[in-house]
């Protein structure tokens, strides 16, 4: 077929990849299509007649609910607001969309597909755009089923379409769906290209976010990065698609944050990497497979990324969180507040845990600084829904915060110790002050012990805030020593072939087991 990839060269560079040999495409510097001249000449011709065709059509005149991102690409994803719950465990008042991308080129291309909730919509988007033309390729940048489950059908109603897609995400999809695409899938790894006509998508590989088949594709005429979950956000469409056309930092920004910290949040190292590879490549549309679609300001919401991934306090700010049964710890949790902000701390969240998603807790853990923990003893521990709070902000590797405890029980407390167990499992756990205990209901003697606590804390913030130029300085320099050739010579990097996850130690253990995505030192590579 014109245009259409030769999947031996495919797979012979697919090989070189692995081996680390050529890292190909703009995301690795060098530009290399897989079809070599005398193909590209012969495709040249075959698709000018079928451009050709394409050209003497209408231009697509749109529908409803199809919105061009440029001249070329289409938005054919949809919106619900009908699921409570985002994967069985994420309330979603607000909705969701599951996005999904056409390019019309000489050849056709989809990116990815939706949610069973709303493959109508999609298919009827699909069939608009396309407006008579065949399916060429389906991208398939990550295999969930919120964005996979359209995928049969998509074969089924388009029998030539090849299936591009990492050899992950091949195996990941025949375990969904019992269908054999050997003989139209297209395997591609990191730096691959596909011609399309005048477009040329690169790919790029983006392990762990938010699984390990996961790529993200980059289309060189649009500067568009189809980036899968990365960039996304709970919350439905409103008509108005793109981040610019809504208020996003008032609307938006608190959804995103929890869509990215609970679904990807564990997973910051690996997003790190992505963000680098994207640092050297003109991006100038970001298209993820939730949310709205950017097209300005992308480094704002980059730098959001960049510091939810490095899990770096986005403010200065407190945020209190209490486990209460009969109002005393609630009332030490609001004494605290209101001692802080006798010192002028404005911003200042307090929570009651037994009645705020545990989605939000960990969203606003990752915003904030600071963290005042308040919780009764039960069981002789933690109050279950606090110790239920806490073990899911170690599951989601939050790092670097700095928390002060507060205990109550009626005759033995001993949450604080609890409490401290799980923190200082967490990398850059600090304390502000010494835990305060109290019995039952908070006396004139805990208000003394919560205003020293409330000191400690407002030392602690003004510490932060005024050590943040200082660290940034003595950051540049350690990036610049670390940077060096002598400092990166005494590392020893093992680099797991699934996920990208990297170990550095001496050896790798005989008996390790990659912390992403569990694969043992047979799937791990020497750098
Ligand atoms: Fe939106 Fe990881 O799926």
């Amino acid at each position: 077929m014109a245009m259409e990839m030769d999947r031996r060269e495919f797979l012979k560079t697919a090989a070189i990849g692995t081996v680390g040999a050529a890292v190909m495409g703009l995301f690795g510097g060098t530009e290399t299509a897989l079809a070599d001249e005398k193909d590209a000449a012969a495709d040249a011709k075959a698709g000018d007649a079928e451009n050709a065709e394409f050209k003497g059509k209408k231009k697509f005149a749109g529908i409803g609910h199809v919105r061009e991102i440029t001249d070329d690409i289409f938005y054919v994803g949809a919106s619900e607001r009908r699921t409570q719950l985002f994967e069985n465990v994420y309330p979603i008042p607000r909705g969701v969309s599951y996005n999904s991308y056409i390019l019309l080129d000489e050849k056709t291309v989809l990116f990815d597909t939706v949610d069973r909730s709303v493959t109508g919509q999609f298919f009827e988007n699909v069939l608009a755009v396309l407006d008579g033309r065949s399916l060429d390729y389906l991208v398939v940048d990550h295999m969930e089923p919120d964005h996979s489950s359209a995928i049969s059908e998509v074969l089924v109603r388009y029998p030539d379409a090849k299936v591009v897609l990492t050899q992950a995400a091949a195996a990941i999809l025949n375990q969904f769906f019992d269908c054999d695409i050997s003989d139209r899938a297209i395997i591609v790894t990191e730096g691959d290209t596909l011609k399309t006509g005048k477009h040329t998508l690169t790919f790029v590989l983006a392990p762990m976010v938010h699984w390990p088949e996961v790529m993200m594709s980059y289309d060189d005429v649009s500067g568009a990065l189809f980036s899968a979950d990365a960039f996304g956000s709970f919350g439905a469409l409103n008509g108005n698609m793109f981040a610019d056309e809504v208020p996003f930092e008032t609307e938006w920004l608190s959804d995103a944050r929890r869509y990215y910290t609970n679904i990807v949040g564990k997973y910051g190292k690996n997003v790190q990497d992505v963000l680098k590879k994207a640092a050297g490549v003109d991006i100038k549309i970001l298209c993820p497979t939730h949310g709205p679609v950017w097209r300005k300001d992308l480094g704002w919401i980059l730098d959001k990324y960049d510091k939810w991934s490095s899990y770096t306090p986005e403010e200065t700010a407190v945020m209190i969180v209490y486990g209460s049964v009969y109002g005393g710890t609630e009332s030490a949790a609001n004494m605290t507040a209101a001692l802080l902000s006798q010192r002028g701390i404005a911003n200042v969240s307090v929570y009651d845990v037994s009645k705020t998603h545990v989605s939000e807790l960990i969203a606003e853990a990752f915003r904030c600084s600071h963290i005042i923990l308040a919780s009764i003893t039960y069981n002789m521990g933690i109050f279950t829904p606090m110790k239920n709070f806490l073990l899911d902000l170690e599951a989601h590797n939050l790092q670097g915060r700095t928390y002060a405890l507060i205990e109550n029980g009626s005759w033995s407390p001993a949450a604080a110790k609890g409490m401290q167990e799980i923190l200082d499992r967490m990398e850059g756990t600090s304390y502000a002050a010494k835990p305060v205990s109290f019995l039952s209901s908070p006396n004139s003697g805990t208000e003394k012990d919560l205003s020293a606590l409330a000191d400690a804390v407002e030392a602690s913030l003004k510490e932060r805030d005024a050590g943040k130029e200082k660290d940034s300085d003595s950051e540049d320099k350690e990036d610049s020593a670390n940077g060096s050739p002598a400092a990166d010579s005494e590392k020893t990097v093992w680099r797991c072939t699934v996920c990208g996850f990297e170990y550095e130690g001496e050896e790798l253990p005989e008996d390790y087991v990659c912390p992403i995505c569990g694969v043992g030192p047979d799937k791990f590579e020497k750098l």
